[in-house]
């Protein structure tokens, strides 16, 4: 039987477990504070784009299981579980801000019924399920992390790899996992809720560590002659090590990997220790656009024009938050280029960048072309169509996306990253 199941925050976290868990068939409403979102929601318009989301949310308002509501207090008393997915940034200090959580814990304990079970699926340092069950005495706290990548979210919460649950009682836990009775089968790590919480942060660390290690492989690429997708290929065979996650970029960005390696960098401080891993992980990061926009900028005429190709921090999302492609872009604007971009997605771009509707008219005029965000539409550029269009030669691969044999021929220097010998004259655009 379906259970009543509120949940707070219908945020990318919140509206993929909302729509799943009322097509698993459970009763659902999302609770948030932004009134115009709730209205959207309830006509079946998310407030951003995830594939295959509007979809189910209509679908879920069509079988009357899903619902949306500002009424947090109301809709607390009628269900038996309650999930919290409201947002956490990171505070000035960089310790991730709980006040959301707080907020919605403080309505939940002042309903007199409801809410047996409150899972925690926001992403929250170690130990606060156990500093949230003292305020919810006579409820059962969990932690519930969730591992989405905006971009397949719904795949991400229906066939995750695992599903963790950090409860203090089995009964608890049992009550959450039967949650899942008719989605796929995936295992689930039982543990308790601080160990749970701390998983959260340490993959997302250790994803941002992954990237960060390469991109600085890559600065050593270029200066010692080697090739970073021959490095990567080599690294990514040995089943230790994995494929993913080892692709040279502007940078990571998002809402999660930085704002989560700078947590823990934060957590461990605040305990006497220091991260080191993760302190060289921000480092790297904080360094990478600009020395990608340096490179651009040496490369190019004073005052250039330069085409960004990409805006938002990874491709298949319009998010834009804390994307290395603003930064990059912040650097151009602030030596003195002028700058006209085009995305797929974005919504918006940065104050004083031209907004183009397409790759193309983003090309004309300029001295060069960025490769920000790795779109696929990006690689089936017609290059040839590019140089004609263009002022200068030059176009600086920040992802790697570009195939070179598609840009041979065409007049365009392709500049990629970390392919030290590929960046000689002779091999620029050659067979490899
Ligand atoms: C990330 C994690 O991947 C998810 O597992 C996690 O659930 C989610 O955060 C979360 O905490 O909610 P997401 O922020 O959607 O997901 O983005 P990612 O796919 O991880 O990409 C993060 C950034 O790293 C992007 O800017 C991307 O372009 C960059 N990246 C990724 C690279 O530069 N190189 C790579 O090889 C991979």
């Amino acid at each position: 039987m379906g259970e009543q199941i509120c949940i707070f925050g219908c945020g990318y976290v919140g509206l993929a477990a909302a729509a799943v868990l009322a097509d698993l068939g459970h009763h659902v409403v999302g609770v948030d504070r932004d009134a115009a979102r709730v209205l959207g929601l309830n006509e079946g318009r998310p407030p951003f784009r995830e594939p295959g989301l509007e979809e189910l949310i209509r679908s879920g308002l069509g079988s009357g299981r899903l619902s949306f509501t500002l009424d947090g207090a109301v809709a607390a008393g009628r269900s038996g579980v309650a999930m919290i997915a409201v947002g956490t940034p990171p505070s000035a200090g960089g310790a991730a801000d709980l006040s959301q959580v707080e907020a919605v814990v403080r309505l939940i304990a002042a309903q007199p019924a409801g809410c047996e079970l409150v899972v925690v699926k926001s992403t929250v340092p170690p130990g606060t399920a156990g500093q949230l069950q003292a305020s919810l005495p006579s409820r059962e706290v969990v932690s519930h992390p969730q591992f989405l990548r905006q971009g397949s979210a719904l795949a991400d919460m229906l066939h995750p790899p695992r599903r963790v649950v950090g409860a203090r009682s089995p009964e608890a836990a049992e009550r959450l996992i039967r949650l899942y009775a008719r989605a796929p089968e995936v295992p689930f790590v039982r543990t308790d809720p601080t160990s749970a919480e701390l998983a959260k942060y340490a993959g997302n660390g250790f994803l941002a560590a992954k990237v960060s290690f390469v991109n600085a492989l890559a600065r050593l690429c270029e200066t010692v002659g080697g090739d970073i997708q021959d490095v990567v290929r080599v690294m990514g065979l040995d089943s230790r090590i994995g494929p993913d996650f080892l692709r040279p970029s502007i940078g990571f960005g998002g809402s999660c990997l930085p704002k989560d390696t700078l947590a823990l960098v934060t957590l461990a401080r605040e305990h006497g220790l220091a991260f080191e891993p993760g302190e060289a992980t921000l480092a790297v990061n904080a360094a990478q656009p600009g020395w990608f926009a340096g490179r651009v900028l040496g490369a190019l005429p004073p005052s250039p024009v330069v085409a960004a190709w990409g805006i938002t921090f990874k491709a298949g999302t319009d998010d834009t938050r804390s994307s290395a492609a603003l930064a990059v872009i912040d650097v151009l604007q602030a030596e003195g280029a002028t700058v006209q971009a085009y995305d797929p997605l974005a919504r918006a771009v940065p104050a004083g960048v031209r907004q183009c509707g397409s790759a193309l008219a983003a090309a004309a005029g300029a001295d060069a072309v960025v490769i920000l965000t790795e779109w696929p539409e990006f690689q089936d550029a017609d290059w040839q169509q590019v140089a004609a269009v263009m002022r200068g030669r030059q176009v600086f691969d920040g992802r790697n996306l570009i195939d070179p044999d598609r840009v041979a021929g065409t007049g365009l220097t392709l500049v990629p990253l970390g392919r030290g010998a590929a960046l000689k004259e002779e091999r620029v655009c050659g067979p490899w």
